[in-house]
């Protein structure tokens, strides 16, 4: 008796206070996962949505006094970069052996700072109605974005900001070699009406009728149709990258006891299973989590064999921005 009071005491000692929390997916399956945490343990969550990219900056600049102690999802190449100027914690969750290989490869990778939570492969998203109503035919390759009928009609976001952007822009330059996926890129801007600062912004305003096609993960713009809109995905014919979203301990987090519990938490399968509640279609990196029918299925993608350790390398990632910033961000509309 004595010592089961001792226990509860300790743990409910541990799991008092506060987290703070940067999610970089979308702001619904954030909110769910602040209220699923919040009513199983006594640990208010404060928590800010913020862009992979952005967050990768945010915790960077807060390295002396960190402000965050978990930043959860968003795309793994800035988690990696993190990871490899030693921004975020080493630590290997008991979890760890549930997970799919590239889940525990993202964290081997990483020397454990960093670890894989769901899966995602990236395409576009485009309105059926808009395309119908100016009679273009269903863009099912990534040259079919440059054709001069989608002028004005594709959105996708800055790779500074978005991680989405980002692996669009690394998938690029590994189907094509780098030279032709920024001449790539620079035609394409002739299409482009906006560079979003969120990664599924683009289909998004696809689905309100605002653009006609927006580059996204294909399961955000699986998202929008179950949401009743006229929405389709597609996985590009040349071939596709994807996202191993990731998961990190921040370096120095004040709450460093609650992170560790918010982690094994997050990699567990009922918490990954409630994620298409939220109607976030990525696949669960624990095996034992529920895969959701509405999320696009690896084995139907011509998927590329991403290269996580050069575009998730700081030296890489750096370069290929500034690139796009000198080539693209300074044409663009
Ligand atoms: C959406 C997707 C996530 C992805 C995230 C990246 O929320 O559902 O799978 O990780 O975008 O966001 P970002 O704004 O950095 O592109």
């Amino acid at each position: 008796m004595l010592a089961t009071a001792a226990t509860l005491t300790v743990s409910a000692a541990q799991a008092a206070g506060d987290l703070n929390v940067i999610c970089s997916a979308d702001v619904v399956i954030c909110e769910q996962l602040q209220g699923d945490f919040e009513a199983k343990h006594d640990i208010k969550v404060n928590m800010v949505r913020l862009s992979s990219g952005e967050s990768y900056a945010k915790i960077r600049a807060e390295a002396r006094n960190p402000k965050t102690d978990i930043w959860w999802g968003g795309t793994g190449d800035p988690h990696l970069q993190a990871a490899s100027e030693g921004l975020t914690e080493k630590y290997e969750s008991e979890k760890l052996g549930e997970l799919h290989a590239w889940a525990q490869l993202q964290a081997a990778s990483s020397g454990h700072r960093t670890v894989g939570v769901y899966a995602g492969a990236l395409g576009w998203g485009y309105n059926t109605d808009i395309l119908k109503d100016k009679g273009i035919a269903e863009p099912g390759c990534w040259a079919d974005l440059l054709k001069p009928e989608l002028k004005g009609e594709v959105q996708v976001a800055n790779p500074n900001s978005s991680g989405t952007a980002y692996t669009a822009l690394a998938s690029l330059v590994q189907i094509m070699g780098e030279d032709e996926a920024f001449e790539y890129l620079k035609k394409l801007n002739d299409n482009v009406s906006q560079y979003t600062k969120s990664g599924s912004a683009p289909v998004k305003a696809a689905a309100r009728g605002e653009t006609g096609l927006g580059i996204v993960f294909m399961h955000d713009a699986i998202a929008q149709a179950a949401s009743g809109f006229p929405v389709k995905a597609i996985a590009p014919c040349e071939g596709t990258g994807y996202e191993i979203g990731s998961m990190s301990i921040v370096k120095g987090a004040k709450n460093m006891d609650n992170a560790k519990i918010w982690y094994d938490w997050a990699l567990t399968p009922e918490v990954q299973s409630r994620m298409k509640d939220a109607k976030s279609f990525q696949l669960p990196s624990n095996k034992a989590a529920e895969v959701p029918p509405e999320a696009p299925k690896f084995e139907d993608i011509k998927l590329i064999d991403y290269d996580f350790a050069t575009y998730g390398n700081p030296e890489t990632r750096k370069r290929l921005l500034e690139r796009w910033d000198n080539e693209i961000g300074a044409i663009a509309n």
